[in-house]
């Protein structure tokens, strides 16, 4: 049964406005849970009414039966997360829905806050007991979820772990991170161990060198003073591209679920180290609302690093990451070593390359050399093409809506386990401390034009 109370820190911010609450209606719409309230809290005084509004303004499209029926099993409460008698009132409210609609007790707690905040909220939701320290086989579950980033440095995010700990069991905590919900990384792990034919390859026997690419045509937009403090290493690198690198470079999990997964991603972050790299800014981004006007933050970073493994043993993985570049473009390519040359003439051969395509065009394709028709013995490059969406249509559950089931569900493989987090951050920090040279770049473009090893 897919039966839950949903409490919603934060409910007037962004992501609750832009991604959870269109997650909820439209699991809602369809039908994908069989009994759930919300109650959303944040510390203005307002009515459900305006709380929803927000959010039922970005939807594309709304059913008014589901849009009534979702506004029923919704709810606000004023809180300030400071004050325990809030979440002793909060508490008493939950009991009360909870009785009022038969619902079996499960609690999830969503931190949709900024990461300073998940401290006080785990330790005054657990001092109230809205949630206590459960095993994972107790029933009614009781569980949380933390937005990224969670915490800013190494430091600050092993504190928090801490903090947590205290208070909760790791298998109630889901730190999530909505890239490893979509579709196409999800599919990353089945690719590579349902195929007899990539695994005997991908190592570094074959493969020359891994790219990992996530370019982004928009600005900072509003979220200048967000993004003024965190920058393109916090923002994207240490979460998504390195959950991304785990994947793609993890050893062989016993299942594809939760733990196992969790297991094999944390002992390549373990493992991972920075070689070299340059950071950029683009040109306009002081002028930004709540951006400093001698702001020295990256909104671009492109790193060499090594995963110190025997798979691995010296083969660089490149990776990008940037803000206003010419084309939004988030892949994955694996370069394979070319091969040896046994012709004639028409040599050095193009090298094979399977590419993970993200967005804008999710698919797959490998890069092979075929002959050119003819009386000749010349090859070409011809690509073989797996187009997700001509296949199986547009894909619809949106990266919030899977995170939300598998978390109601109990299964953690979309959760990053709190040592993959420190050992990410060990990284970022050290990147941070090389103090590495922040080129400008114009908006619109492919980033710094200056030249360094591993330029993809
Ligand atoms: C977020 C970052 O986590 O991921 C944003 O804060 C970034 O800056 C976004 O744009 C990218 O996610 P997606 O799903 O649009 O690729």
């Amino acid at each position: 049964m897919r039966d839950c109370i949903l409490i919603l820190f934060g409910a007037l911010g962004d992501l609750a406005k832009k991604k959870i609450i269109p997650a909820l209606y439209s699991l809602v719409h369809k039908e994908q849970l069989d009994n759930l309230h919300i109650i959303g809290t944040d510390l203005a005084n307002i009515s459900k009414h305006n709380m929803l509004k927000a959010a039922q303004e970005l939807l594309p499209e709304i059913d008014e039966k589901t849009w009534h029926a979702f506004e029923q099993i919704t709810h606000y409460q004023q809180l300030d997360i400071n004050n325990l008698e809030d979440f002793k009132k909060l508490k008493e409210f939950i009991e009360v829905i909870e009785k009022k609609h038969n619902l079996s007790g499960n609690r999830l707690i969503y931190c949709a806050t900024p990461s300073d905040l998940f401290s006080t909220i785990t330790k005054q939701s657990h001092a109230a007991r809205i949630i206590t320290c459960t095993s994972i086989e107790e029933r009614p579950w009781q569980r949380i979820i933390y937005e990224k980033p969670f915490g800013r440095d190494y430091t600050s995010a092993k504190k928090l772990n801490k903090e947590i700990h205290n208070c909760l069991n790791e298998t109630q905590v889901y730190r999530v991170d909505h890239y490893l919900a979509k579709e196409l990384i999800a599919n990353i792990t089945l690719l590579r161990f349902t195929n007899r034919m990539l695994e005997p390859q991908w190592n570094h026997h074959d493969i020359a060198s891994v790219e990992i690419i996530l370019d982004e045509e928009i600005g900072v937009a509003h979220r200048g003073n967000y993004y003024n403090q965190t920058g393109a290493l916090r923002d994207v690198v240490q979460n998504h591209i390195f959950e991304l690198l785990a994947l793609v470079s993890m050893e062989p999990p016993t299942t594809i679920t939760g733990s196992d997964l969790q297991e094999k991603r944390a002992e390549v972050l373990k493992n991972l180290s920075f070689d070299s790299g340059i950071l950029g800014q683009y040109e306009g981004f002081r002028t930004i609302d709540g951006v400093k006007k001698d702001s020295m933050t990256e909104t671009f970073a492109a790193l060499k690093l090594f995963v110190n493994n025997e798979r691995w043993k010296g083969v660089p993985f490149y990776i990008r990451t940037g803000k206003c570049l010419q084309k939004t473009k988030k892949l994955i390519h694996l370069n394979f070593k070319p091969e040896h040359c046994r012709l004639i003439a028409g040599c050095p051969l193009p090298a094979n390359r399977l590419t993970i395509a993200i967005e804008p065009h999710a698919g797959f394709s490998l890069e092979l050399n075929a002959k050119k028709p003819g009386y000749t013995t010349t090859v070409v490059p011809i690509t073989m093409e797996f187009c997700h969406e001509c296949l199986f249509g547009v894909y619809t559950p949106q990266a919030y809506e899977v995170i939300l089931l598998e978390v109601i569900d109990g299964d953690q493989g979309i959760s990053v386990r709190f040592d993959e987090i420190e050992y990410s951050w060990k990284i970022i920090d050290e990147i941070y401390r090389k103090q590495l040279p922040l080129y400008f770049y114009k908006c619109g473009s492919n980033g710094p034009d200056e030249e360094f090893e591993g330029k993809i």
